[in-house]
């Protein structure tokens, strides 16, 4: 319920460069195939992260990863910046009005959405095209793991909500319960060596099919349980204290700013544990972007 704002990072990194340079060398029957100009996909979902509040400052490798050769958008927008609705438009590509998921509970991952909409998805689509396809982590809110949804060859997802340690995930519709123990439970570390794994697999196998891989993290969002090696992490993160902070009544606002007044000590060392706990989980998945940029830089020479 918690959920708010889903931030998006793309990687996509395309073997446009790499191929045009390396085209001459290029037997003309490889060079005829038009599957091997196809970029791999890789699409790196945070749960809940914030633009505003620095988040991005605890993620230098992502950066690294990003803006070298990437690109990255400063003006974008999502349309309902809730979670379950905004997981089910970048699936289909639809309007909350068009998919008919207004909230994180009713029509998430309901019958009519199984029926209607999950069958034209992007992992459907790109399946169908030759990508090889797979999903991993948080998938939709109310996902109960009773069913694997078309066009995921490879199907490792989260049961219900956000969660680090203590969930469960169906892979490919059979379910598998995880405890507590680091780093075989945690989730962002579980699912980054599982898509790893696939990658490089896929790059061995078949060096000539572009890949599609959801990685879908839970951090920032809550519990955030940090990794023990980042749990001591920004002990005096501040960047959360802007000049909007704790400003306090605003009669011109939204309801819930109304009748909400200024906080008291202990709210605000709540909000401050808040923003730690959120960063160092952050610092795992910028181990995993590290990771994948790593991984697609050698898979991208494979496939060449
Ligand atoms: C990121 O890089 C900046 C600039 O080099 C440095 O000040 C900061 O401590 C780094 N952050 C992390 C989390 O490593
Ligand atoms: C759920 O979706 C169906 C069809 O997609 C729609 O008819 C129904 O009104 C939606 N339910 C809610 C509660 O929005
Ligand atoms: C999971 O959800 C489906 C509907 O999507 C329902 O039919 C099934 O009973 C649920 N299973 C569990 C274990 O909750
Ligand atoms: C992927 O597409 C192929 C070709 O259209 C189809 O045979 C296969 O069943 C699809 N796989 C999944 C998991 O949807
Ligand atoms: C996981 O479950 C165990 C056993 O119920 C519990 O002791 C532990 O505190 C839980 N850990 C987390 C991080 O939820
Ligand atoms: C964090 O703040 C505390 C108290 O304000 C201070 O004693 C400590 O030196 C600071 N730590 C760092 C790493 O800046």
């Amino acid at each position: 319920m918690a959920d708010r704002l889903l931030i998006t990072l793309f990687l996509v990194l395309s073997l446009g460069h790499a191929h045009s340079a390396l085209a001459q060398h290029l037997k003309p029957r490889l060079l005829r195939d038009r599957r091997n100009i196809r970029p791999n996909i890789i699409l790196v979902l945070t749960d809940d992260q914030d633009v505003e509040l620095g988040s991005m400052l605890a993620m230098n490798k992502t950066r690294r990863v990003m803006e070298e050769g990437g690109t990255s958008f400063s003006n974008a927008f999502v349309t309902t910046p809730m979670c379950c609705p905004s997981r089910s438009s970048m699936l289909t590509g639809k309007y909350v009005h068009n998919h008919n998921t207004y909230t994180n509970n009713e029509n998430c991952s309901s019958l009519s959405w199984q029926r209607q909409h999950e069958p034209r998805t992007f992992g459907v689509y790109l399946n169908n095209t030759g990508y090889r396809t797979a999903y991993f982590g948080k998938y939709l809110n109310e996902y109960n793991g009773s069913y694997v949804p078309p066009g995921w060859r490879q199907w490792l997802a989260l049961v219900k909500n956000s969660r680090f340690y203590n969930y469960s995930l169906s892979r490919n519709g059979q379910r598998e319960k995880h405890g507590a123990q680091y780093p075989q439970d945690y989730l962002t570390d579980l699912i980054t060596l599982e898509a790893d794994q696939f990658f490089r697999a896929s790059k061995q196998v078949y060096p000539h099919r572009p890949v599609l891989m959801v990685v879908s993290h839970a951090a920032p969002h809550g519990p955030e349980d940090a990794a023990p090696q980042y749990s001591e992490a920004f002990p005096n993160a501040s960047h959360h204290i802007t000049p909007s902070y704790n400003y306090a009544p605003n009669p011109d606002k939204h309801w819930i700013l109304r009748y909400t007044g200024s906080m008291r000590p202990v709210h605000m060392e709540f909000t401050n544990l808040l923003h730690r706990r959120r960063l160092q989980t952050l610092l795992s998945v910028d181990d995993s972007m590290e990771k994948h940029g790593e991984s697609m830089e050698k898979g991208t020479r494979l496939s060449v």
